[in-house]
Protein backbone atom coordinates (compact mmCIF):
# COMPACT_ATOMS: atom_id res chain seq x y z
CA UNK A 1 0.00 0.00 0.00
CA UNK A 2 2.73 2.53 0.91
CA UNK A 3 5.12 2.45 -2.21
CA UNK A 4 1.72 3.03 -3.73
CA UNK A 5 0.80 6.03 -2.05
CA UNK A 6 3.47 8.64 -4.36
CA UNK A 7 2.56 7.48 -7.31
CA UNK A 8 -1.01 8.28 -6.48
CA UNK A 9 -0.29 11.79 -5.38
CA UNK A 10 1.55 12.81 -8.09
CA UNK A 11 -1.26 11.56 -10.45
CA UNK A 12 -3.72 13.57 -8.25
CA UNK A 13 -1.56 17.09 -8.61
CA UNK A 14 -0.53 16.36 -11.91
CA UNK A 15 -3.72 17.40 -13.68
CA UNK A 16 -4.25 20.76 -10.92
CA UNK A 17 -0.75 21.90 -12.08
CA UNK A 18 -0.89 21.73 -15.39
CA UNK A 19 -4.36 22.89 -15.96
CA UNK A 20 -4.97 26.57 -17.46
CA UNK A 21 -7.48 27.25 -14.41
CA UNK A 22 -5.58 28.72 -11.18
CA UNK A 23 -7.80 29.02 -8.61
CA UNK A 24 -6.91 25.51 -7.80
CA UNK A 25 -3.65 26.14 -8.18
CA UNK A 26 -4.13 28.94 -6.14
CA UNK A 27 -6.10 26.70 -3.86
CA UNK A 28 -2.90 23.66 -3.52
CA UNK A 29 -0.49 26.44 -3.59
CA UNK A 30 -1.95 28.03 -0.31
CA UNK A 31 -2.63 24.26 0.93
CA UNK A 32 1.38 23.31 0.58
CA UNK A 33 2.60 26.29 2.35
CA UNK A 34 0.26 25.56 5.21
CA UNK A 35 1.21 22.06 5.50
CA UNK A 36 4.75 23.81 6.79
CA UNK A 37 3.63 26.42 8.23
CA UNK A 38 1.42 23.77 10.57
CA UNK A 39 4.24 21.64 11.21
CA UNK A 40 6.81 24.27 12.33
CA UNK A 41 4.36 25.18 15.42
CA UNK A 42 5.35 21.81 16.97
CA UNK A 43 9.01 23.28 16.92
CA UNK A 44 10.73 26.16 18.35
CA UNK A 45 10.91 28.05 15.40
CA UNK A 46 6.93 27.75 14.64
CA UNK A 47 6.03 29.62 18.65
CA UNK A 48 8.39 32.66 16.82
CA UNK A 49 6.51 32.95 13.54
CA UNK A 50 3.21 32.35 15.52
CA UNK A 51 4.30 35.34 17.54
CA UNK A 52 4.84 37.62 14.32
CA UNK A 53 1.09 37.35 13.57
CA UNK A 54 -0.01 37.57 16.94
CA UNK A 55 2.10 40.07 17.81
CA UNK A 56 0.41 42.54 20.07
CA UNK A 57 3.39 42.75 22.95
CA UNK A 58 0.96 42.77 25.40
CA UNK A 59 -1.00 39.54 24.54
CA UNK A 60 2.60 38.06 24.43
CA UNK A 61 3.37 39.48 28.25
CA UNK A 62 -0.20 37.52 29.42
CA UNK A 63 1.60 34.51 28.02
CA UNK A 64 -1.45 34.17 25.39
CA UNK A 65 1.26 32.51 23.02
CA UNK A 66 2.21 29.82 24.45
CA UNK A 67 3.43 25.86 23.10
CA UNK A 68 0.08 24.96 23.66
CA UNK A 69 -1.29 27.49 21.68
CA UNK A 70 1.18 27.06 18.95
CA UNK A 71 0.44 23.56 18.61
CA UNK A 72 -3.44 24.04 18.66
CA UNK A 73 -2.81 26.84 15.96
CA UNK A 74 -0.69 24.33 13.74
CA UNK A 75 -3.34 21.39 13.90
CA UNK A 76 -6.24 23.62 13.17
CA UNK A 77 -4.16 25.14 10.10
CA UNK A 78 -3.43 21.29 9.36
CA UNK A 79 -7.23 20.43 8.97
CA UNK A 80 -7.52 24.20 6.87
CA UNK A 81 -4.64 22.60 4.68
CA UNK A 82 -7.08 19.26 3.80
CA UNK A 83 -10.29 21.09 2.76
CA UNK A 84 -8.05 23.53 0.66
CA UNK A 85 -6.22 20.46 -0.76
CA UNK A 86 -9.56 18.71 -1.54
CA UNK A 87 -11.12 22.09 -2.53
CA UNK A 88 -7.60 21.96 -4.96
CA UNK A 89 -8.45 18.30 -6.52
CA UNK A 90 -12.21 18.39 -5.99
CA UNK A 91 -13.34 22.03 -7.18
CA UNK A 92 -15.87 21.19 -9.80
CA UNK A 93 -17.82 19.67 -6.34
CA UNK A 94 -20.19 21.90 -5.36
CA UNK A 95 -20.31 20.72 -1.67
CA UNK A 96 -15.96 20.80 -1.18
CA UNK A 97 -16.55 24.44 -2.88
CA UNK A 98 -18.43 25.72 -0.31
CA UNK A 99 -16.83 23.52 2.49
CA UNK A 100 -13.31 25.32 1.35
CA UNK A 101 -15.22 28.33 1.17
CA UNK A 102 -16.09 28.33 4.70
CA UNK A 103 -12.63 27.63 6.13
CA UNK A 104 -11.61 30.91 4.54
CA UNK A 105 -14.41 32.65 6.24
CA UNK A 106 -13.21 31.54 9.60
CA UNK A 107 -10.29 31.94 8.49
CA UNK A 108 -11.09 35.61 8.20
CA UNK A 109 -13.25 35.63 11.50
CA UNK A 110 -10.54 34.39 13.45
CA UNK A 111 -7.84 37.23 12.39
CA UNK A 112 -10.27 39.81 12.15
CA UNK A 113 -11.33 39.18 15.72
CA UNK A 114 -8.14 38.71 17.06
CA UNK A 115 -7.01 42.42 15.36
CA UNK A 116 -10.29 44.00 16.39
CA UNK A 117 -11.93 42.13 19.35
CA UNK A 118 -9.47 39.92 21.36
CA UNK A 119 -6.28 42.33 20.09
CA UNK A 120 -3.92 39.37 19.93
CA UNK A 121 -3.05 40.61 16.63
CA UNK A 122 -1.88 44.23 15.81
CA UNK A 123 -2.21 45.99 12.58
CA UNK A 124 1.25 44.76 10.80
CA UNK A 125 3.15 42.43 8.75
CA UNK A 126 2.48 39.34 10.19
CA UNK A 127 -1.46 39.71 10.39
CA UNK A 128 -1.17 41.18 6.28
CA UNK A 129 -0.42 37.68 5.27
CA UNK A 130 -3.36 35.01 6.53
CA UNK A 131 -5.58 38.70 5.75
CA UNK A 132 -4.68 38.89 2.01
CA UNK A 133 -4.41 35.12 1.39
CA UNK A 134 -8.17 35.08 2.99
CA UNK A 135 -9.57 38.00 1.68
CA UNK A 136 -8.35 36.71 -2.27
CA UNK A 137 -9.14 33.14 -1.66
CA UNK A 138 -13.31 34.46 -0.52
CA UNK A 139 -13.10 37.51 -3.30
CA UNK A 140 -12.04 34.46 -6.18
CA UNK A 141 -14.06 31.67 -4.71
CA UNK A 142 -17.05 33.71 -4.60
CA UNK A 143 -17.02 34.98 -8.14
CA UNK A 144 -16.21 31.96 -9.92
CA UNK A 145 -18.12 30.03 -7.98
CA UNK A 146 -20.71 29.31 -10.97
CA UNK A 147 -17.29 28.86 -13.43
CA UNK A 148 -15.89 25.62 -11.26
CA UNK A 149 -19.30 24.12 -9.99
CA UNK A 150 -21.71 24.80 -12.13
CA UNK A 151 -24.23 27.04 -9.89
CA UNK A 152 -24.20 29.92 -8.79
CA UNK A 153 -24.29 31.09 -5.17
C1 LIG B 1 -2.88 44.76 22.87
O1 LIG B 1 -3.58 44.06 23.87
C2 LIG B 1 -3.99 44.85 24.96
C3 LIG B 1 -4.59 43.91 26.01
O2 LIG B 1 -5.50 42.99 25.43
C4 LIG B 1 -4.97 45.92 24.49
O3 LIG B 1 -5.38 46.73 25.55
C5 LIG B 1 -4.30 46.75 23.38
O4 LIG B 1 -5.21 47.67 22.85
C6 LIG B 1 -3.77 45.86 22.28
N1 LIG B 1 -3.00 46.66 21.31
C7 LIG B 1 -3.35 46.71 20.03
C8 LIG B 1 -2.44 47.53 19.14
O5 LIG B 1 -4.34 46.16 19.56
Amino acid sequence: MFPNVFPAIVDTLKPIIFSKNYLPKWLLFISVVSIFNSIQCFSKIGISLTKKVYSNTSAKNNNEINSLTCRLFGTWTFIACMIRLYGAIYTSNEQVYQLCFISYIVALGHFGSELIVFRACKFDKGIAGPFIVATTSLIWMYKQKEYYTGSSW
